[in-house]
């Protein structure tokens, strides 16, 4: 099968700064593609390889089968583009905006009324078609360039960073769209985010990438298996308990991580739930009191700080990732 995009030890260098660090990859085609990672971890400058906008500083890159330096303009035609920065004119309505893009295209006036009808629906924006973008709300001017990367039937679409800013829930609706016109019009897609649940609800593989390298390449769920665990979360009543409880555990061979913050512990074993109540009767033996214990599998954040050692960002526990990275790195050494 035709690979939609290989690189072979690409790199970007802007003064000392290694923006890309020797990256060779291959996206299959028809793949819905994810490179995850924080700011200035080198996304934006990869896809900007890719799509022409940049040029290597060593290695090289092909997409849908053309080189991206020496056959640069047959890769434009073969691609669409969504930049992170938004490049709508809002002073013209959504229809205009996708027709000005048609035409430098070359697209035939039937074509373009066509395909923006298509576009538009698949977007879900036809009924607004012919209000001035000025009035659209954040995601609907998301949609619209989606849609606008789609009008000259692109082989590859890249995405950078789709629903930042976006709230939850237009974020949810804009995965549906990409989800359905990577079904739909077959169209490969890479798309880069720091969200970890965009990553993981999208894409089919994602690569995890920081400081311009790949450090781990896989499906979303193999990426968190490969921690071998679950994590268990328990909650005590005195924040005093939390450091004997945790040399209970260790000391009964409990965990394969072990971190505690404040009246919470967080454990990470295999076969979680299974070995809850083993961990509740090791409580109950030394009489310290849980209020709460909750179970759940790693998620692309844990994968993130086990090969990193640090958070992406860490919004639902402070100050408990750093520690269960602290730990995951210390158990690698
Ligand atoms: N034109 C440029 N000139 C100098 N340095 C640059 C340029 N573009 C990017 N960089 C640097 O290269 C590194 C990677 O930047 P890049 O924009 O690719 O990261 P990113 O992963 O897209 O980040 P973000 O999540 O913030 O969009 C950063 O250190 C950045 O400061
Ligand atoms: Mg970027």
């Amino acid at each position: 099968m035709l690979n939609a995009i290989e690189t072979a030890r690409i790199t970007k260098y802007f003064d000392d700064i290694t923006a890309v660090n020797n990256i060779t990859l291959e996206v299959k085609a028809g793949e819905l593609f994810g490179l995850l990672g924080p700011n200035g971890a080198g996304k934006t400058t990869l896809i900007n390889l890719l799509s022409t906008m940049t040029a290597a500083s060593k290695g090289s890159a092909a997409v849908w089968g053309y080189d991206v330096v020496k056959q640069a303009s047959a890769v434009r035609r073969n691609i669409g583009v969504v930049f992170q920065d938004t490049t709508l004119d809002d002073r013209l309505t959504g229809r205009e905006n996708l027709d000005l893009h048609g035409r430098f295209y070359g697209l035939d006036s039937k074509t373009r009324k066509s395909r923006i009808k298509e576009v538009l629906l698949l977007v879900g924006l036809y009924d607004r078609a012919d209000a001035i973008v000025k009035t659209y709300s954040g995601g609907m001017m998301r949609r619209l360039e989606i849609a606008r990367g789609l009008m000259h039937h692109p082989r590859v679409l890249f995405l950078d960073e789709p629903t930042l800013g976006l709230d939850p829930q237009t974020r949810r609706h804009i995965w549906e769209y990409i989800k359905t016109l990577n079904r739909k019009e077959g169209v490969t897609i890479v798309l880069t985010t720091h969200y970890m649940e965009e990553a993981d609800n999208l894409c089919r593989r994602i690569a995890i990438i920081d400081c311009g390298k790949i450090v781990a390449l896989n499906t979303p769920q193999i990426l968190k298996n490969m921690l071998g665990g679950d994590v268990i979360t328990l909650e005590v009543e005195n924040p005093e308990d939390t450091g004997n409880l945790c040399k209970i555990y260790e000391s009964n061979e409990i965990p394969s991580t072990i971190s505690c913050n404040d009246k919470r512990i967080f454990i990470t074993l295999k076969d979680g739930e299974r070995r809850i109540p083993r961990v509740l009767a090791l409580a109950s033996d030394v009489r310290i009191p849980i209020q709460s214990v909750s179970l759940r599998k790693p998620t692309l954040d844990d994968v993130f700080l086990y090969h990193t050692g640090r958070a992406i960002r860490d919004e639902k526990e402070p100050g408990m990732a750093e520690r269960v990275g602290y730990r995951l790195r210390s158990r690698r050494k």
